[in-house]
């Protein structure tokens, strides 16, 4: 027996162990990505949105101009085109590799989207989950939401006022999978990202919004039936100005 290796099959077995080393760090991400991203599953319906329009009269220096905390509205429904355009500036897909409206830490997105439905024209009362891969709302809970969401965020009556309040939350582990502790960062920054995008997009739309922060997290989670893994991070009343 030849107990001697030569150098060309040392060469072929690293080569070998490093591709094997590879496939198999790549499948158990590939793994745990999809149990934390895996959401829970509503057996109801989906509501697909009208097409975003990509396009308006209004210059970037005007909606960064008035651009301003607004918390109280006009008593007036939001059309459902929108609620998708708001909802498309938030976390909207913007190439066919994916990548979306506000930029993302190693393009992962663990932002989710919902809507706190209250007065929108074609769409029911009730909490809908944004899905930015088909641009549609799933429903999450049915039934007019916003006062409970009120008390969630100490009695802030922009909440109950608005036609409708969006709601970001994100899942910290699909960033910190990759980046560690470091992630958490990423994610409050992305939130901020893609909440001004919704304050931007407003101004066109001749709709107003604030951002809250004030409220008890797990009041908000259970209002929008979170899953475990979510943590809401921000609260967003629209509507239309007074
Ligand atoms: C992180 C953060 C949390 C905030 N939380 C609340 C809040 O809970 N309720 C509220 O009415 N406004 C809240 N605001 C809005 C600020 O009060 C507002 O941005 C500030 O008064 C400046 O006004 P402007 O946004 O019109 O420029 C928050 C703003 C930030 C950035």
């Amino acid at each position: 027996m030849n107990l001697f290796i030569s150098n060309k099959t040392k060469k072929y077995a690293f080569l070998t162990a490093v591709i094997m080393l590879f496939t198999f760090t790549g499948f158990a991400l590939l793994q745990a990505r999809e149990m934390i991203d895996t959401m829970p599953e509503y057996k109801s319906e989906t509501i697909k949105l009208p097409e975003p329009v990509q396009g308006s009269n209004t210059s970037i220096e005007e909606a960064l101009l008035k651009r301003r905390s607004i918390r109280s509205y006009k008593d007036s429904s939001l059309t459902l085109a929108e609620v998708s355009q708001l909802l498309w500036a938030a976390q909207g897909i913007t190439s066919p590799r994916g990548l979306r409206t506000a930029p993302s830490a190693g393009a992962i997105y663990p932002l989710e989207v919902y809507v706190v439905a209250g007065n929108v024209d074609d769409l029911p009362d009730g909490v809908y989950r944004y899905n930015p891969y088909k641009h549609e709302l799933v429903r999450v809970a049915e039934g007019d939401k916003r006062t409970e969401l009120c008390n969630a965020a100490l009695g802030q009556t922009s909440v109950r006022n608005a036609a409708a309040v969006i709601v970001f939350s994100a899942v910290y582990e699909r960033t910190t999978i990759k980046y560690g502790d470091r992630g958490i960062q990423y994610v409050y920054m992305e939130t901020g990202h893609a909440a001004q995008n919704v304050f931007l997009q407003t101004v066109p739309l001749n709709l107003r919004t604030v951002v809250i922060g004030a409220f008890y997290g797990d009041k908000v989670k259970k209002v929008l039936k979170m899953s475990d893994r979510e943590h809401p991070l921000y609260i967003m009343p629209v509507g239309r100005i007074k």
